[in-house]
């Protein structure tokens, strides 16, 4: 039976064949036996640990080490080791999924805020469509199955009326948020479950505003509030180069 939608397994090493078929959005994966997590929320939400925004453009695994031994500084030996290997295992698994070795890695530590409201990630034209998020911690993201989307052009005309709002500085309607009308009545708004890895399809840009499959990208949004989190986003940022 072919699989759809958004899909969840269990380990890393299980997320490739199934992001290989054209039918799958996201791939949720949770890992077990991850102790150290528990002691990273402590430090993220008591600020020990504070990730400025940032934005590595085009970075290599060895590049991304390098940032990440002075990124994370803050954290005792065993702690910083454990976060470390883990980004490199989220950055060398979306070059494996995409046959490539240049990634954009967006990083920080900061409470949500409702400023942005449901999207899709973009990629580069040709750029290879698999990219990763890790919320370490705290209030997790929440996204939509494509066949509770009820029309793509609506959730376009959606996106573009809650940007123009958020920007514009003025309120963004609550019922906005809580029942967003591209939705299928009745639907679930879902979430993430909590420290688990997304490995999930971006758009190509240039099919951004168009109408396209819902199952073309994941439709998601961080929470709307909640505490300080760690956040990183690995995205595709070159095109593929060897084929799978
Ligand atoms: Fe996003």
């Amino acid at each position: 039976m072919a699989i759809a939608g958004v899909c969840r397994v269990t380990g890393r090493a299980h997320a490739a064949a199934p992001a290989s078929d054209d039918g799958v959005t996201a791939v949720i994966v949770e890992e077990a036996g991850e102790g150290w997590l528990g002691a990273l929320a402590g430090a993220v939400e008591t600020g020990r640990l504070t990730v400025p925004r940032v934005s590595l453009e085009g970075v290599t695994a060895g590049q991304v080490t390098v940032w990440a031994r002075a990124a994370l500084a803050a954290l005792e030996a065993p702690l910083r080791y454990a976060l470390l290997a883990d980004l490199l295992d989220l950055v060398e698994r979306v070059c494996e999924l995409g046959g490539i070795r240049r990634v954009l890695v967006r990083a920080f530590t900061e409470a949500p805020t409702g400023r942005c409201g449901f999207h899709v990630d973009t990629v580069a034209p040709q750029a290879p469509p698999f990219g990763a998020l890790r919320v370490y911690n705290g209030a997790c993201t929440e996204y939509v199955e494509p066949e509770d989307v009820e029309d793509v052009r609506r959730f376009y005309a959606y996106l573009s009326r809650r940007e123009r709002l958020a920007r514009g500085g003025g309120e963004v309607p609550a019922v906005m948020d809580a029942c967003p009308d591209f939705v299928r009545p009745g639907a679930a708004i879902r979430a993430v479950p909590p420290g688990a890895v997304v490995f999930f399809r971006h758009l190509d840009v240039r099919r951004h505003w168009s109408e396209h499959p819902a199952r073309a990208a994941w439709i998601h949004r961080s929470p709307m509030a909640g505490g300080p989190r760690l956040v990183v986003n690995v995205s595709p940022a070159e095109r593929r180069r060897r084929p799978r």
